[in-house]
């Protein structure tokens, strides 16, 4: 694993308590506001009958999907996130990094009818990783749902190109955070980057932040070809 992707989940290790807090404590405007509604809303027009959700945290999105009767597992890479989601009583979630999760069983389900990932796809190979993923652990025409920062946003000052970048944590309540990588991409590279594996852009969704009027995130519904 290259040094940058290894360092994402040494980060996430570390900051795995402070993240529960933000989430639970619903610390950060954005997701009260915009973004959790946003995903949510995506897969239930998506109405798939199983889920996968890919980079789960401490679980909070399969708990609200299953509440509306929507079946599926959660996955994420750091143990500690696993074990707060499984102490909320259900079983269906797995610790696993992407690139391990052809090799992981999730009960009844062989095959899922989407994956969604939601702040989550934070590696340069982690797009690849999951699209490989989809390969065997999606069923035919599966989708993949991302929702992530908005590049027009996150690009800041910096050049409009693609890249690794530090993490800018501030903002999120007063929660001091471990600096972690991540890497930036383009509106047309991640669109690409799943053309490429055989994955077609079905709509690209962009909520909007009702204080400040500009993208909150934008969000990626992709189909297996
Ligand atoms: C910003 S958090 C988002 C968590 C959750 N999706 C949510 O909405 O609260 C990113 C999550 O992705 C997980 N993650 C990032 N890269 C990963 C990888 N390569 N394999 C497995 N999990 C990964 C981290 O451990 C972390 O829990």
């Amino acid at each position: 694993m290259d040094t940058n992707e290894q360092q994402i989940l040494k980060s996430w290790a570390i900051n795995a308590e402070r993240w529960t807090r933000v989430v639970q404590q619903k610390l950060l405007d954005s997701r009260v506001l915009v973004t959790d509604n946003a995903i949510v809303k995506a897969v239930v027009e998506l109405k798939p009958q199983t889920f996968l959700d890919i980079g789960c945290g401490e679980g909070w999105l399969c708990r609200e999907l299953w509440e509306r009767g929507f079946d599926g597992w959660g996955v994420d890479a750091i143990a500690q996130m696993v074990e707060t989601a499984l102490g909320n009583g259900d079983e269906r979630f797995v610790v696993s990094s992407y690139r391990d999760l052809p090799l992981q069983s999730f009960g009844s389900i062989k095959q899922f009818d989407c994956f969604i990932c939601n702040f989550s796809v934070l590696g340069e190979n982690t797009v690849f990783e999951i699209a490989q993923a989809g390969q065997s652990l999606l069923e035919p025409n599966g989708k993949i749902i991302i929702q992530t920062l908005h590049p027009h946003i996150a690009c800041g000052e910096l050049p409009y190109e693609n890249g690794w970048r530090e993490t800018s944590w501030l903002g999120i309540g007063d929660e001091e955070f471990h600096p972690a990588p991540w890497y930036f991409r383009t509106v047309s590279s991640w669109i690409e980057e799943f053309h490429r594996r055989n994955y077609r852009l079905l709509k690209l969704i962009e909520p909007i932040h009702p204080k400040t009027n500009s993208p909150a995130s934008i969000l990626f519904i992709f189909e297996q070809q």
